[in-house]
């Protein structure tokens, strides 16, 4: 006899494959079946409000059906309201996962944890807003992936209109990057932020020493009274030889993938404020509850995991992709990809057997229009099926005439409906075969508060879909062995391969 999960599933397989032309015309009401309208009032911030349509999906009622008896058998309530307890959600670290507690949902302890960072946080940010470190005008943000990703992305859309102080994020160790940043900064009114979780990652600690550096030959008398820490290992800061005055502690069990909301956000609140940077929170915080308070297909993040798992495990597919008809959502693609294929792309169960089927697939993506006159010519007539995400704002980021936004909008429609409806043509180079799936989020407005939503929508996304594939999605095991093997090469100790050998006399390496 099998057990409920793989009953699940074959049942799952099971469900008629309809096609979206079959599956509109059967039921008319079908787009309000499978869209959502999220309406979220917030104390002291402005409304957050969008709208999921999932309607272009093949998502049907028997699959539906199916999928949440999928997710009862793999415990997804149980699962889910570990997370929010603080139950160890990441058993393999044997820790929870409190990045929820961040924004104020988790236990009192946590919550109060978070709320003491955060106002200590505050205070840092209002005191340089007020001076007390002297004239700032530009900070530099040195942190990689988990550190960098999330500040990069919320900087980038929320200061188009106004930001208190330029930012610039670095990550790369290529000392380009770098470079770019001092050109763009005067040292004498520059900050630098060193944020790591760990505050041992090599690309951040030798970035962090040659920006204290760059401070020190360019009139900086004291450049490490120019450096705040953003860390969850806050004794290796003041090792480093950072002021305890200016580290920013967060918890050791908010993942780095999870960390916008913790002092990795510093830069955010730098650039626009603690009040914006509360709004983002107050705006996941609103998400947190709609995940944590609605079952089934009504819950959002939810409903999006089980097509995600559809596409996946049901059709084959093997990447995703997001396009962002908003040039101030350019950096959500890269935000995703870590945050899925970081999360979920894992090849163990929560059990440690190995998976029997698909987990991540690889997300990708850009903003439209661009993307149009690049990579859409795949996704229209290629062999590949691609479910889509196209997110987009009803309300302009821009001033100019509105027919800009006009034509930005109706391209993201007319490519979902595109996708859809295909073409026949006598001349098969000229025939799209139709029936691609796409998903839309229209946000009414993209403020801080929506965008906060809108990240906490994937995270939840993401935590559904590894619930769903029963796997742990807060470690990371598999990025260590090259930083180990880079470790080796550095030290000049190991073995190596014939080929990586030869790489390295090739670069003078050895
Ligand atoms: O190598 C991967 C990783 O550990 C990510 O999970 C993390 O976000 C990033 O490196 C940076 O780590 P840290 O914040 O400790 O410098």
């Amino acid at each position: 006899m099998s057990d409920p999960i793989s009953s699940a599933w074959d049942r799952l397989r099971e469900c008629p494959q309809s096609t979206l032309f079959d599956l509109f015309g059967a039921d008319p009401e079908r787009v309000g079946k499978l869209s959502r309208r999220l309406d979220f009032a917030l104390q002291g911030h402005d409304d957050v409000g969008m709208l999921l349509d999932w309607s272009k999906t093949h998502l049907d009622d028997p699959l539906l059906d199916s999928f949440e008896a999928l997710a009862t058998a793999c415990g997804f309530e149980q699962a889910r309201a570990d997370l929010f307890g603080g139950g160890i959600a990441n058993p393999t670290e044997g820790r929870a996962a409190t990045h929820g507690a961040m924004r104020g949902s988790g236990t009192q302890p946590h919550v109060e944890e978070a709320e003491a960072l955060l106002a200590r946080m505050g205070m840092l940010v209002d005191a340089i807003h007020r001076g007390a470190l002297g004239e700032v005008n530009h900070l530099i943000h040195i942190g990689i992936g988990g550190s960098a990703l999330g500040p990069e992305l919320a900087v980038d859309a929320l200061t188009r209109d106004l930001s208190l102080v330029d930012v610039h994020v670095v990550s790369n160790i290529d000392g380009l990057a770098l470079e770019q940043a001092f050109a763009a900064c005067d040292p004498a009114t520059t900050l630098v932020a060193v944020a790591s979780k760990t505050f041992t990652t090599i690309e951040t600690m030798t970035n962090a020493a040659s920006a204290l550096d760059w401070l020190g030959k360019n009139g900086v008398s004291d450049p490490g009274g120019r450096v705040i820490a953003l860390t969850a290992n806050p004794e290796r800061a003041v090792e480093w030889g950072v002021d305890e005055t200016r580290v920013l502690p967060f918890p050791e069990s908010v993942g780095g993938r999870y960390s916008l909301w913790s002092s990795i956000g510093f830069p955010v609140a730098l650039a626009v404020g603690m009040e914006e940077f509360h709004a983002l929170l107050a705006g996941a915080k609103a998400m947190d509850d709609h995940f944590r308070e609605t079952d089934g297909r009504a819950n959002g993040p939810l409903l999006a995991a089980f097509a995600d798992q559809y596409y996946t495990r049901l059709r084959g597919c093997q990447t995703r992709a997001v396009f962002a008809y908003d040039e101030r959502l350019a950096m959500l693609p890269d935000y995703l990809q870590q945050l899925e294929m970081e999360s979920n792309g894992k090849g163990v169960t929560i059990e440690g057997a190995p998976v029997s089927a698909p987990t991540a697939p690889i997300t990708w993506g850009g903003v439209g229009t661009d993307a149009q006159h690049a990579v859409f010519q795949l996704l229209h007539q290629g062999t590949a099926l691609v479910p889509v995400d196209f997110i987009a704002s009803i309300a302009p980021g821009d001033e100019l005439d509105p027919t800009h936004h006009r034509q930005l909008l109706m391209n993201c429609f007319a490519q979902g409906a595109a996708l859809m409806a295909g073409k026949e043509s006598d001349d098969p180079a000229r025939a799209y075969p139709g029936d691609r799936p796409s998903a839309t989020i229209l946000v009414d407005d993209l403020d801080a508060a929506t965008l906060g939503a809108l990240v906490a929508f994937h995270e939840h996304r993401t935590f559904a879909n590894a619930v769903l594939m029963r796997i742990n999605p807060f470690d990371q095991f598999g990025v260590e062995l090259g930083k180990a093997i880079a470790g080796q090469i550095d030290s000049g100790e190991g073995q190596f391969d014939a080929s990586t050998t030869a790489l390295m006399a090739a670069a003078g390496l050895r």
